[in-house]
């Protein structure tokens, strides 16, 4: 490869990783921020479970369960005890929410 052509890459590179990785770790924690403030409370910190008639949201049982399946889950709730979040949150908080619980597999 032409010398000075790799070069220019190698900045655009750089400069592309500087934009992308503190917004990417910024979704990360505003998943976060967003489950200690609106989930944590029924869920536990760890997804495991604090209120009694939640499952453990890192099993095999809650994980199998497809992307969508859990969307729907987080977005219209499961009455009587999970509330719907439909209106309360974003389609893209909800999907970061989505991977937030993923990280809870084991
Ligand atoms: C008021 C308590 C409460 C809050 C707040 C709450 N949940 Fe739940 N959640 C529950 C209960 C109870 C269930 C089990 C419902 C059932 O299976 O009947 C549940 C079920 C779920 C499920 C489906 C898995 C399963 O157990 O079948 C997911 C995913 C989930 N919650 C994620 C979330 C997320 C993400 C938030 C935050 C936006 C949240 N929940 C907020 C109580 C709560």
């Amino acid at each position: 490869m032409n010398l000075a052509l790799g070069k220019r890459l190698a900045v655009v590179m750089v400069v592309l990783a500087m934009l992308v990785l503190p917004l990417a770790s910024f979704a990360a924690d505003a998943a976060a921020d967003l489950y200690k403030s609106k989930c944590a409370m029924c869920h536990g910190p760890d997804g495991k479970g604090k209120m009694a008639g939640t499952k453990d949201l890192g099993s095999a049982e809650v994980q199998k369960a497809s992307d969508t399946d859990l969307t729907a889950a987080i977005a219209k709730g499961k009455p009587p005890k999970m509330p719907a979040n439909e209106g309360k949150l974003t389609a893209d908080q909800i999907k970061s929410l989505v991977a937030y619980v993923r990280t809870f597999k084991k």
